[in-house]
Formats: structure tokens, C-alpha cells, sequence
């Protein structure tokens, strides 16, 4: 089978040929494509090297599937050429995800989502999004809840990891560890030793563009247009994933207990919860793995049927890398 990865160069894509290797696909034809001013560099997988090509010479190979995290530019000029030639397209950017006819998919939630388009697709290639790394996390953590008690708002604040703006990100923040000048910034203002209230781009609203991506595309994961989302977005000086404070109203009255249970019991979800030993979730825990871990699950006494709840995950793996392989495998298991 061919497996193609667009935009293999980069941060996230990296990752991806990462988990591609841990979960078995060592042995498959890996087709790596990246920015023209990358073909014909190499790029190490599974013990061999792989020569980074043209993203049309890619298409004309015709993979059964395309792994894309270059950009939603370089998504809106590529996928549908893909999808036309028999490759089904999963897409790490946002330039897909709220086109109605696309699937928004996190495996463990609404595979079922994907499955329909592909069945409906003419060639039976389609092009599915994935998520917001913010948004996939916070949706698996919440999707038991959801399922057993219905929700009615949610009230999120992010702390989100420098890795999720790419390399230019991480150098910024080095540099500035080090007491040097960036060559480049990534952000309006340093991130050492600060953090600031702003990811994406500021909206007419007064909210930016990643804060309405939580707000859009929970409703659309949960396919429930009644949910109310308030988010705000914060940019840390961290490497390991994004930390979220979630604060969650819900349809019908809650036992803790069993909110805890059915967490712990949510596939991809760790319940890591114990203040009397000082475990909660942070992003170190969580660096360089695949679950989303929830802890600080408490009452809000403020109001009824709410709750508070701190939800980590390294957001270049299940917010990104992790969440599309799956996508794919899961595919592949019905196939
Ligand atoms: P390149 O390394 O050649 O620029 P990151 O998000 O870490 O910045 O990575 C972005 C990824 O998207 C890189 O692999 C980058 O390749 C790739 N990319 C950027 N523009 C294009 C393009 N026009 N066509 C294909 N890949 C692209």
C-alpha cells in the first residue's frame, strides 16, 4: 500500500512519520512530498531513507492515502486533485474542516462520519479533515459526557505549547532561553517567561480565529448546533502539549463518580486525577504520547449540573500526527 505524507519536512509532519513507524507501516510504500525548495532531500523512516518529491508527483503515483500537514493553502490546491485520482485525502489544516460535506473527524467520536463520505464519494475517495489540535482534545475528553448527560455549554481557556505554531515557534523561544535575538518571530512579542492571550488571527468579533475554531468545530464533531462554546486562547512557553481549564454545564444532574468513571473509561482518554498524591496532567506528562489525560474533575459550585476538569495532550501527536493515523487505520479496518 502507498501512504503519502504532504508537508513531511515540517513539524507535525515529522511526527507523522513517526507514528506511521510505531504502528506498523515500517514496511509500506511512504511517499514524502514538501515545498519545492525540499524535493530531492532525504528524510529518514523505518531504518531507510525516503527522497522528498514534488507534491504532482506524488498524485500521479496514486496512494490510497494522503497524509497532509503543509498549510490549508497547499491542502486547497492539492486535495481534490488527490481525491480524483483515487486517494482519499485526511487533512491536519483548517481549510476543509467547515466545508459541510466534509467529515470533521476524531476516530474514537464519529468514524462513522468518514465511512458515509467515502461510501458516498464516486471514486470512494473523499477528503476528511481533522480537527484543531485544542479542539480534539478537548471533544474526546467531554465526548462521554456528552453521550450520557448532554451538554450545554462550555467555558474554555487554553494554555497552548509553542509546537503548535511550527519550527519558527520553538527557535523564538529557544533563542530567547538562550538571552538571544530571534532570527525570526513567531509571535507579536516574546514567549520566555510570558504568555499572551491571542492564537490565529483577531476576528471582527474581538475573538481570533483559533478560538472560533473550538466553538465550530465542537458543534460540528458532536453534530449539535445547541452547544455553547466561550473560548479563550493563550499561547505558553511550553513544549510538551496544550493544557486546557474546561469548565462544562450539562443537560442532566451528575454523580462525580460517575463522570470519573466514564472518563476513565473513554477510549483515548486517561483519567489522571489524584490531589491527595499531587497528580494532575501537565504537558510533560503528556509529551511525546497519545492519550488526552483529564484530571482536576470537580463540582463548580457556582451553578448546577457543572463541572471543572483539566484537560492535556500533546497536541503534535493526538492534536495532530496521532488523530489522523487513526483515522486512517480505522479505515483500513473496514476496508
Ligand atoms: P518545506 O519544508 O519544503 O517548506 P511547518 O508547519 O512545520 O512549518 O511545516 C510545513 C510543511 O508544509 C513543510 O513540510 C513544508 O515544506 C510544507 N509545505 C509548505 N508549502 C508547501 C507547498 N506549497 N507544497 C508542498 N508542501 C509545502
Amino acid at each position: 500500500m502507498k501512504i503519502a505524507v504532504v508537508g513531511a519536512t515540517g513539524l507535525v509532519g515529522g511526527v507523522m512519520l513517526q507514528v506511521l513507524e510505531e504502528r506498523g507501516f515500517g514496511n509500506e510504500e511512504v511517499l514524502v512530498a514538501a515545498s519545492p525548495k525540499s524535493v530531492g532531500k532525504k528524510i529518514m523512516f523505518a531504518g531507510r531513507e525516503l527522497t522528498v518529491q514534488a507534491v504532482e508527483d506524488v498524485i500521479a503515483q496514486k496512494p490510497r492515502f494522503a497524509i497532509f500537514s503543509a498549510g490549508a493553502s497547499t491542502s486547497k490546491q492539492y486535495a481534490l486533485p488527490f481525491t480524483a485520482a483515487g486517494t482519499t485525502v485526511i487533512d491536519n489544516s483548517s481549510a476543509w474542516r467547515m466545508v459541510s460535506v466534509v467529515p470533521l473527524v476524531v476516530p474514537e467520536i464519529n468514524i462513522g462520519a468518514a465511512i458515509q463520505a467515502i461510501k458516498q464519494s464516486r471514486n470512494h475517495a473523499t477528503i476528511i479533515a481533522n480537527p484543531n489540535c485544542s479542539t480534539i482534545q478537548m471533544v474526546l475528553a467531554l465526548s462521554g459526557l456528552q453521550k450520557r448527560y448532554g451538554i450545554r455549554r462550555i467555558v474554555v481557556s487554553t494554555y497552548q505549547s509553542v509546537t503548535g505554531t511550527g519550527m519558527k515557534a520553538i527557535r523564538q523561544l529557544e533563542a530567547e532561553e538562550r538571552g538571544e535575538t530571534p532570527e525570526a518571530m513567531a509571535y507579536p512579542c516574546p514567549v520566555h517567561r510570558n504568555l499572551f492571550p491571542h492564537g490565529g488571527d483577531f476576528c471582527d468579533d474581538l475573538y481570533t480565529t483559533e478560538e472560533h475554531k473550538l466553538v465550530d468545530e465542537t458543534r460540528k464533531i458532536f453534530d449539535d448546533k445547541t452547544i455553547q462554546v466561550s473560548a479563550t486562547v493563550a499561547r505558553v512557553p511550553v513544549v510538551g502539549g496544550h493544557s486546557e481549564s474546561v469548565n462544562v454545564e450539562l443537560k442532566e444532574e451528575f454523580e462525580l463518580d460517575e463522570v470519573r468513571k466514564i472518563i476513565a473509561e473513554t477510549e483515548g482518554c486517561v483519567l489522571y486525577d489524584n490531589p491527595e498524591k499531587l497528580e494532575y496532567p501537565t504537558p510533560l506528562l503528556s509529551h511525546h504520547r497519545d492519550e488526552v489525560f483529564v484530571g482536576r474533575l470537580r463540582r463548580d459550585p457556582s451553578q448546577p449540573r457543572t463541572l471543572n476538569m483539566w484537560v492535556v495532550a500533546d497536541n503534535l501527536r493526538k492534536g495532530a500526527a496521532t488523530n489522523a493515523i487513526e483515522i486512517m487505520q480505522k479505515l483500513l479496518a473496514i476496508s
